[in-house]
């Protein structure tokens, strides 16, 4: 294991270092269709029993891990608001009580919506839970993440732009195959906008059915992307995101956030920052300034992975959406160098696309180079919006490949990172290929913060015994020397 993990590392990094061995993959997809699944099909299966829950998801609910917020939909009548959980399988110790609401867009009637907080969890344990009453009541369970520590090992999967046809349904199944433990979820969910009027809604409501075999049991953290936005001045539905701030809430109070539109979370060794490609944030605005104090509470020596997540990639060399996402980088692209975010994951482009740590930041509007070149403090930028929609795949890279563009694939698929410690993480892309999960862009990736420190202070020290003891502020000076002359 460990002589694969060092040769596959070796293989990243003469790839990072040797700036434009880009690679576009010649792979060609047998096309299945990309119509959505009717309606009638069990991948949209109502539950048995009047009134039954459906639509059951979950998300982190607070800021470090220790509560979920449960959603479902009860389509007859109200019914109960509580969540019975417990430690034991059918041995419901405890209760919560959360809230319901309905609401109309256009012509369409919401079923009842309860949104029901748990809080007061224990690390790294399963949770069963009941929701619903008698005959119509459904069983499920989850798992807390560890506690927030530096070498927590933790997996997480990225899905984008999902949709709800069979490509989908293959991208969804992959996901579960992986035993991924929370879903980071790019934005464009269930590309309900493609329908008229009462269909929106209705397309909503069997998305949530559809995602539900994963989404009861595993967190999925949500972004929202343009398919949210849901701006119908012909049907009088005029504010945007309406139907996915009503039926996905995200924990956004924990950090401090003003809107569930961007927010921030730490699970297990990882700091998420979920932002909003749709909402403004340009300097001063809520978001800007939001991020801005956002960043300065990220603790790398507690949560070393740092995670940003959005729906428009700032770097994207398909057709498709070229230079959407230059509005964003020209604002934020600065403090992801500056705080040495380890990933950027976005969708929006119906491909698959990872850059090199590249970084376009030098350019002022008076002088400076205004192309990406190398930048060893720079994310690893990485496009999954692949996971299957109705839109079908974007499938024109431009040509040719820029030097920032490490591999570039226009099929399906989602992406999987397995944090292994504070220094390693183990990545895949997986691509849905005739049916079957195969992982295709694979790398070892270093962490930005800890693998300075550790390879620095195995120089220095050559001990892990003394490396521990060493104080912070000690850490941070030796650190700020290297990172300006290290390259990895
Ligand atoms: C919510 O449900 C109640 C009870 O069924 C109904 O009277 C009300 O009109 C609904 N509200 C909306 C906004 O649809
Ligand atoms: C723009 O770049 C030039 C040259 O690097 C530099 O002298 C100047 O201070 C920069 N201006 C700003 C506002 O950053
Ligand atoms: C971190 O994980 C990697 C990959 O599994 C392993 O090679 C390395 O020794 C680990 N580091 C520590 C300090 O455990
Ligand atoms: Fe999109």
């Amino acid at each position: 294991m460990l002589v694969q993990l060092l040769l596959l590392s070796s293989v990243l990094l003469s790839c990072i270092g040797n700036g434009n061995a880009g690679l576009t993959s010649a792979f060609v997809r047998n096309e299945w269709p990309s119509n959505d699944i009717p309606l009638d099909n069990e991948a949209f299966a109502v539950p048995k029993g009047y009134n039954a829950p459906q639509q059951v998801h979950i998300t982190q609910g607070d800021y470090d891990g220790k509560a979920v917020i449960i959603s479902w939909v009860t389509p007859n009548e109200p019914g109960s608001n509580k969540v019975r959980y417990g430690l034991t399988e059918g041995k419901y110790d405890f209760t919560a009580e959360g809230t319901v609401q309905n609401y109309t867009f256009y012509n369409y009637k919401s079923g009842y919506i309860h949104q029901c907080l748990v809080n007061g969890l224990q690390y790294d344990k399963k949770y069963y839970y009941e929701i619903g009453n008698g005959d119509s009541s459904r069983k499920f369970w989850f798992q807390t993440p560890p506690e927030i520590n530096p070498d927590a090992s933790y997996k997480f999967a990225i899905i984008g732009d999902l949709g709800q046809t069979y490509n989908s349904l293959s991208t969804l199944e992959h996901c579960m195959q992986t035993g991924a433990n929370t879903i980071l979820f790019v934005g464009d969910l269930s590309y309900a906008d493609r329908y008229d009027n009462h269909d929106v809604g209705v397309r909503w409501d069997s998305w949530g059915r559809f995602v539900e075999r994963s989404a009861a049991y595993q967190p999925w953290i949500w972004s929202a992307g343009n398919h949210e936005i849901e701006y119908f001045p012909h049907l009088g539905e005029v504010i945007p995101f309406r139907n996915y701030l009503h039926r996905y809430p995200t924990p956004y109070p924990a950090s401090k956030s003003s809107s569930p539109m961007w927010y921030a979370m730490r699970r297990a060794s990882a700091h998420i920052i979920v932002l909003s490609s749709y909402s403004p944030y340009v300097k001063y605005t809520p978001q800007w300034r939001w991020l801005n104090q956002e960043l300065k509470r990220v603790d790398r020596e507690k949560t070393p992975w740092l995670i940003v997540l959005m729906h428009t990639p700032i770097y994207n060399s398909n057709d498709a959406h070229f230079m959407e996402g230059e509005s964003m980088r020209v604002v934020f692209e600065r403090w992801f160098c500056h705080y040495k975010v380890d990933l950027v994951f976005a969708g929006h482009v119906h491909a698959y696309e990872r850059s090199y740590r590249i970084s376009n930041i030098r350019y002022n509007i008076s002088s400076g180079t205004s192309y990406p070149v190398p930048d060893k403090s720079a994310p690893v930028y990485i496009t999954v919006g692949d996971g299957g929609n109705q839109e079908g795949l974007a499938q024109r890279f431009r040509d040719p490949q820029p030097d920032y563009s490490a591999f570039r694939e226009a099929s399906y698929g989602h992406s999987t990172l397995e944090i292994k410690n504070r220094t390693h993480a183990l990545y895949h892309w997986n691509r849905n290929d005739e049916g079957k999960r195969v992982p295709t862009d694979s790398f070892v990736l270093h962490n930005q913060y800890w693998w300075v420190h550790s390879k620095l202070l195995r120089n220095y020290l050559g001990n892990s015994h003394r490396r521990r003891k060493l104080k912070k502020n000690y850490l941070h000076s030796v650190i700020s020397k290297i990172s300006r002359s290290h390259i990895f």
